[in-house]
């Protein structure tokens, strides 16, 4: 199939074309972080009208550098949800009066699916199931067993921060400006990883969730030590950092015990990490099973792995262009698989 996807949950403007779920025909996407850097963080009301403001030039944008208009497509895939309801309803307004007027199949995609499918991106590899996906965002963390594009279930999840959130509010600590993820990346490469023994939250019996905000605390609180002000700022990103990575590691191999995988996916802004992207390729050498991280450009929100999705998922999650709602909390299982 070949689809056209609108991605517009967070604050990603995005749209792109792509051929059986992974050829990538045309990939746009208009980062607003300069309208949200001076606020510390994405406003939605910005985010908003600046989806509304762009995201017609994006669709053109996406059909022009894949040199293809609207009837030569097979339909239209876009993010229904979860995300910010006012980022949400400007992508699926948009896709349903494209939908509408095309008479086009309009497929509704959930946010988190999308990652799922993001390593697949520019890559001649099939998903293997069962897959276990590690997908960490700014507003999710989460392992997740994959028995089809349209059966799976969140094994473990975060009980407070996602990862991303931590990364951001830690950034913040340390004066950087947003979002902090990368920044906390580049400024650990000079530092020293076990410098600060940061606590690392340890999995309860029967229970695989993970916990980021108290790495986070003991960040806040050992700055405001005497030893914390005189620490190197590299070093205590580097030390958080590998906090962070060695929790997400040590889940990973807890749920891979649980069931035969046959591939495991990173997935979300945060498998842009080189250090999380370094330990997550260790990991599938140390255990052997096929490890695929995205493509950077793929790792965090984009409108490609929307489509990639939504041509693995098909009939499932075909939409009525005139009834269409987004929904904020769009559930993670599919309906008829609870
Ligand atoms: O998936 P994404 O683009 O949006 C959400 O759905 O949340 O993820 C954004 C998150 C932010 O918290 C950002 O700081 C984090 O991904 N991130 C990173 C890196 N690049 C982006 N975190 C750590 N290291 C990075 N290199
Ligand atoms: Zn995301």
């Amino acid at each position: 199939m070949l689809l056209l996807g609108i991605e517009t949950s967070c604050d990603d403007t995005a749209t792109a074309i792509v051929r059986d779920g992974r050829t990538v025909l045309a990939n746009v996407s208009t980062n607003q972080d300069a309208f949200h850097a001076k606020f510390g963080g994405i406003v939605p009301e910005i985010a908003s009208r600046q989806h509304l403001a762009l995201l017609s030039a994006a669709v053109a944008d996406a059909l022009e550098r894949a040199e293809l208009s609207l009837p030569m497509l097979d339909g239209i895939a876009v993010t229904a949800g979860p995300g910010l309801v006012g980022s949400l309803v400007i992508g699926v307004a948009s896709a349903k009066a494209l939908a509408y007027a095309s008479g086009k199949p309009l497929y509704a995609v959930n946010h988190l699916h999308g990652h799922i499918f993001a390593p697949f991106l520019g890559r001649d590899i099939e998903p293997a199931y069962p897959l276990l996906a590690l997908l960490v965002s700014g507003g999710h963390s989460q392992l997740v067993h994959v028995d089809s594009p349209t059966h799976m279930r969140i094994v473990a999840r975060t009980r407070d921060d996602a990862a991303g959130e931590a990364f951001d509010k830690t950034a913040r600590l340390l004066d950087l400006p947003f979002p902090g993820g990368p920044e906390i990346d580049r400024l650990a490469r000079d530092g020293d990883a076990t410098a600060i023994a940061f606590p690392r939250h340890r999995a309860e019996k029967g229970n695989l969730d993970m916990s980021f905000s108290g790495i986070k605390t003991a960040v806040k609180y050992f700055l405001e030590t005497d030893a914390g002000k005189a620490a190197r700022p590299a070093d205590v990103a580097a030390s958080f950092q590998a906090a962070v990575v060695d929790v997400l590691v040590d889940r990973l191999d807890r749920v891979a015990q649980l069931a035969p995988y046959r591939m495991a996916v990173l997935s979300g802004g945060v498998a842009a990490n080189s250090a999380l992207a370094a330990a997550f390729a260790a990991w599938g050498e140390r255990t052997g099973v096929p490890a695929y991280a995205p493509e950077r450009r793929y790792c965090t929100d984009n409108a490609a792995m929307i489509a990639a999705a939504a041509d693995r998922q098909g009939a499932a999650v075909l939409a009525d262009a005139r009834t269409l709602a987004a929904n904020p909390n769009l559930p993670f299982v599919f309906a008829s698989t609870v």
